[in-house]
């Protein structure tokens, strides 16, 4: 079979996130999961940060916290992963005693194959990516993939996309990524550095 040519459209915002918070970690780094769901992204985090580093998790559904945990201790990662079942919102204590946070990410909206009625939702998100702008490393990162296809969506969306469009710069660095396939519905990713040092 003839080998698929690369295409810009097979390369995915997921994929752009990742690439981008994996260019700030390091063996020994620290990252934080705002939204951990199936743990996709957690698991990522923790290779990226070794066996030295640290990765923190927040979810409020404990469904989503019980298959994160268990593709992650499959994967052999558990001891490097902390999870926490609550809302994002909260982050600001449950940093406290942590290093600096290198790199975070948000994959909004709700749990692929769950409940689709939890949904994240700004009145959290904003105070989330608040806690973790005052935390943020100098060089640290952030990316937020926003989804606009489902009822929340574009609020939510709205939302993020005025409160980073307001972060002073050059402070900080912000980026808004639209997929090959735009549209109304289509989701876009946010991505955020810390100029500061
Ligand atoms: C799109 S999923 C995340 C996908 C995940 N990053 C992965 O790799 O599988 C969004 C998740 O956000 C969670 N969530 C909703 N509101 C939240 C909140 N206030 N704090 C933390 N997590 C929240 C949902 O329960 C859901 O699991």
């Amino acid at each position: 079979m003839p080998p698929i040519p690369l295409e810009i459209s097979h390369i995915k915002l997921t994929r752009v996130a990742g690439d981008w918070v994996a260019g700030r970690l390091q063996e020994g780094g620290f990252a934080v999961d705002a939204t951990v769901g199936n743990g996709y992204d957690t698991l990522f985090l923790a290779y990226r940060v070794g066996k030295t580093g640290k990765v923190l998790g927040f979810d409020v559904q404990k469904t989503a916290l019980n298959n994160a945990s268990e593709l992650i201790r499959f994967a052999g990662r558990s001891d490097r992963v902390r999870l926490i079942l609550g809302c994002h919102s909260g982050m600001a204590s449950a940093l406290s005693g942590y290093p600096k946070v290198d790199a975070a990410m948000f994959n909004l909206g709700y749990l692929p194959r769950g409940d689709h009625r939890i949904v994240t939702r700004p009145s959290t998100t904003i105070p989330a990516l608040k806690a973790l702008l005052d935390r943020l490393a100098p060089r640290g990162r952030i990316s937020i993939l926003a989804y606009r296809g489902h009822p929340e969506g574009p609020e939510e969306y709205e939302s993020v996309a005025k409160f980073v469009q307001a972060l002073p710069e050059p402070l900080f660095r912000v980026r808004e990524i639209a997929g090959a396939v735009d549209g109304q519905k289509a989701p876009r990713l946010f991505l955020i550095e810390n100029r500061g040092f």
